[in-house]
């Protein structure tokens, strides 16, 4: 029949029909490719076969129950032009994030050097797993073990030592304990080399407490995290008490993650008011974990470095005031270091923020509360840059009192400050 027309084509020389077929026939073939890049669909954004160089397979069974919400603008918009890889769905009737936890051409960067290490041709996929003949765990080693002498990227630095590395992992291992051993260090070292945050929400998890969103699981490429609420940044003209307690749970924030743990200390380097996100109680949550310093604190003495004792202060702000600076290798060197109050107080005071949020998080303190606790201010300063003999998590621990007990005056009081 095909033959037919095409000859009745040839014959009567109708050339533009013909053409003007086709022509239809690819625009709908490419509005098809287009319209799946626009809106990729769940399976396609896992890219399974790239297991086991991937996150894990722990939500594969769930994940086509989430539904994707394209009806955001900002969503798309993200997608197309930030590619940022952040997804929001619906999950049993709850709002998740997918996250793919990296941008695109850092992916691909990564699968070209996967495949370069393993002796394919790029690109490389359903690779069988007795392929991956390389020692993944000393891998992972190296890639989390911070060489100060290079400018290192490292997303997760363990320090001074990694001897205490499986203790680390401890709840990591206790979830994927049915995970065929190779293919757990695949993805492991996948994690660390693109983006550790969920082996950081599994160590940290909310069940337990932390601040950070609840980790579900991955599928591929992908992992699904709660999806805890608007960022920080949308939160900065809210009435000043709602403020005072999102302030009050970031610097209890830096408490838990500096001294909760008695085997760690977590120090987050990549703090900022799009990496932060606030739940329906006004309490902060850690989103972006990306990027941290993990400081095994019991080193044995023989690697403990010089000024192990000895409280790490940063004082990188003298040099540079409105700088977000900080030296890994210091904090890698102490056994506590004030590194989290130093990013938190920075962030409440607005010196690392955009014209936008210049005046501080807490601007604009009612009067009847500034008449009462006249320090709030005083406080913040201190914790930012302290002049006097006392520290600045000594000023961060005051601060967070004053804004507690601010929060607890009799609702007559806090009226009065309308
Ligand atoms: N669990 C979550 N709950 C609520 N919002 C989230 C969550 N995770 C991410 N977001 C939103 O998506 C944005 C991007 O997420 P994330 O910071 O993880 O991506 P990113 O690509 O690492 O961004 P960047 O590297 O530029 O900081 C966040 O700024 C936040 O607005
Ligand atoms: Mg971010």
């Amino acid at each position: 029949m095909i033959s037919h027309y095409v000859y009745n084509v040839c014959k009567f020389k109708k050339w533009k029909i013909l053409l003007f077929v086709v022509g239809i026939c690819v625009l709908l073939l490419n509005a098809n490719i287009i319209l799946r890049s626009f809106y990729p669909s769940v399976t396609q954004l896992t890219e399974l076969h790239k297991c086991p160089a991937c996150y894990g397979i722990s939500a594969c069974r769930d994940i086509h129950e989430v539904d994707l919400l394209w009806h955001d603008r900002k969503a798309i918009f993200s997608h197309l032009f930030g590619v940022k890889n952040v997804f929001f769905g619906t999950y049993n009737r709850s709002k998740v994030v997918l996250k793919k936890l990296a941008h695109s051409f850092e992916l691909n960067a990564f699968d070209v050097a996967l495949c370069e290490k393993l002796d394919f041709n790029y690109p490389c996929s359903n690779i069988p797993l007795d392929r991956f003949t390389v020692d993944f765990y000393h891998l992972i080693e190296k890639t989390i073990t911070s060489d100060f002498s290079k400018d290192d990227s490292s997303r997760l630095r363990l320090c001074p030592i990694v001897y205490h590395l499986d203790d680390l992992l401890h709840n990591v291992y206790l979830n994927n304990k049915n995970v065929d051993s190779t293919e757990f260090l695949i993805n492991l070292w996948t994690l660390v080399s693109v983006n550790p945050e969920p082996l950081i929400l599994q160590i940290l998890s909310a069940k337990n407490g932390w601040p950070v969103p609840e980790y579900f699981g991955a599928c591929g490429r992908i992992i699904i995290e709660e999806y805890v609420g608007a960022p920080l940044s949308d939160y900065h003209d809210k009435p000043w008490l709602e403020r005072a307690k999102v302030a009050s749970s970031l610097l209890n924030a830096a408490h838990m993650f500096t001294f909760r743990n008695e085997q760690f200390g977590f120090y987050l380097t990549d703090i900022s008011y799009d990496n932060i996100a606030v739940d329906y109680n006004n309490v902060a949550k850690f989103i972006d974990l990306e990027n941290i310093i993990i400081v095994d604190k019991n080193p044995s003495r023989k690697d403990r470095p010089e000024k192990w004792q000895e409280l790490h202060e940063n004082t990188m702000h003298l040099d540079c005031p409105n700088c977000f600076a900080f030296s890994a290798e210091d904090i890698c060197n102490h056994h506590l270091s004030d590194h989290n109050y130093y990013a938190i107080c920075q962030l409440l005071s607005g010196l690392q923020s955009a014209d936008l949020f210049s005046d501080g998080f807490l601007h604009d303190i009612p009067i009847n509360i500034q008449r009462q606790y006249s320090n709030v201010d005083y406080l913040l300063q201190q914790c930012v840059a302290p002049t006097s003999s006392n520290s600045r998590i000594f000023f961060g621990q005051l601060l967070k009192m004053t804004l507690d007990a601010i929060l607890e005056m009799p609702r007559r009081k806090h009226n009065e400050t309308k």
